[in-house]
């Protein structure tokens, strides 16, 4: 039997805390106004201290494990996706797989930041074609409020970012049944990759960690806003066009397009270059802000509990980021 990867279920984990522009406004040089217009941001969440990405994952994980109908112990691997696990090591997966007590599967982490979920959901696929894995769980979570410069050096950064925590369950299912992940291309140009990074703490210097860091304000993630911008807003839409000329699809026959929640701004330049309507188009920006790899599976988790998904829809995923990275995923859902 030949198999395709389906994903049968789907959870959010979004901390209560909601910090609105106007409480941003008291710890950084910024205002409402500027965010809304420059990004399309109202709110985000933060978690409380102690909280880490891969309580996130659990939870949002555990959401998953049920739509899809399944108990923890029916999953045969981990793939999960951050740009800020809890530790510097081990990774997050291993930490989720304790946090559920699933039995001694395996668990990979993925370090592909805002491309992070699809190039986790491109492995996936690949496992469960090869006939390696039947039942993948794959999260993404990020805890991104508690590494930000609220310095005029680090606003254009601090006011983009939230916390949330997303998950789907892949299964192998029969490909004569039509549904399931069609492709998924991915793509990187690492020439890029200072223009978004977080420099320090790294193992190139000795000792690693130098008080020097944190006086200097070096510890935090930097970016070079306008270049992310004008790259995201050409590579999100070819990595769709590629996908659908793999698939001999065009288009307009695609139901619903979930980009990265990066910027709003972005996500509707994504829409213009695809000629898509309002409604084909997902943006939850708002009131998440970019959580960076958890960023898809939050809003997939909201369109399926919507019901804005049916049966045969044709579903489409970009995401852009640091590295730079980008990638699509088609999906017969
Ligand atoms: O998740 C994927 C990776 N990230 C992204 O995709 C983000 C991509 N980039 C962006 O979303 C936008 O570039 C930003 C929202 C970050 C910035 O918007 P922009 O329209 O590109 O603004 P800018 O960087 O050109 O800055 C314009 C001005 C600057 O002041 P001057 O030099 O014109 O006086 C900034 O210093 O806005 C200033 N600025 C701010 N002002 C108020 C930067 N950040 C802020 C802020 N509040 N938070």
């Amino acid at each position: 039997m030949s198999v395709r990867a389906v994903i049968t279920g789907t959870g959010r984990c979004l901390p209560s805390r909601v910090i609105t522009n106007a409480d941003l406004e008291k710890l950084v040089n910024t205002s409402d106004a500027w965010i809304q217009e420059r990004s399309g941001i109202i709110e985000r969440r933060w978690v409380e201290p102690g909280t880490g990405p891969s309580d996130l994952a659990v939870e949002a994980a555990r959401q998953a494990v049920d739509m899809a109908g399944l108990a923890g112990e029916d999953i045969d691997f981990i793939i999960a996706a951050t740009i800020s696990p809890d530790y510097y090591f081990p990774g997050i997966g291993v930490l989720v797989q304790a946090k559920l007590g699933l039995s001694n599967i395996g668990a990979l982490d993925v370090r592909n930041q805002c491309s992070g979920f699809i190039y986790s959901l491109s492995a996936a696929d690949q496992y469960i074609r090869a006939g390696t894995y039947k039942r993948i769980l794959v999260v993404a979570a990020e805890v991104q409020s508690t590494s930000l410069d609220f310095s005029d050096q680090g606003r254009d950064i601090a006011v983009l970012f939230g916390d949330g925590g997303g998950a789907v369950v892949v299964e192998a299912r029969d490909a004569a049944e039509g549904r399931g992940i069609l492709s998924t291309h991915l793509f990187c140009d690492g020439r890029f990759a200072t223009e978004l990074w977080m420099e320090h703490p790294s193992p190139k210097n000795f000792p690693t960690f130098q008080v020097e860091m944190i006086t200097g304000r070096k510890t935090f993630p930097r970016m070079d806003g306008r270049k992310v911008f004008i790259n995201a807003v050409e590579r999100m839409p070819e990595a769709v066009l590629a996908a659908l000329k793999h698939n001999g699809l065009e288009a307009k026959d695609i139901s619903l397009v979930i980009p990265h929640q990066a910027n709003d701004r972005i996500s509707q330049m994504v829409m213009k270059k695809l000629q898509l309507s309002e409604d084909q188009i997902v943006r939850n920006i708002q009131r998440y802000g970019n959580t960076t790899a958890a960023s898809i599976p939050i809003a997939l988790d909201e369109v399926v509990r919507e019901g804005r998904l049916k049966t045969g829809d044709l579903l489409a995923l970009t995401a852009f980021g640091s590295g730079f990275t980008w990638a699509s995923a088609l999906i017969r859902w």
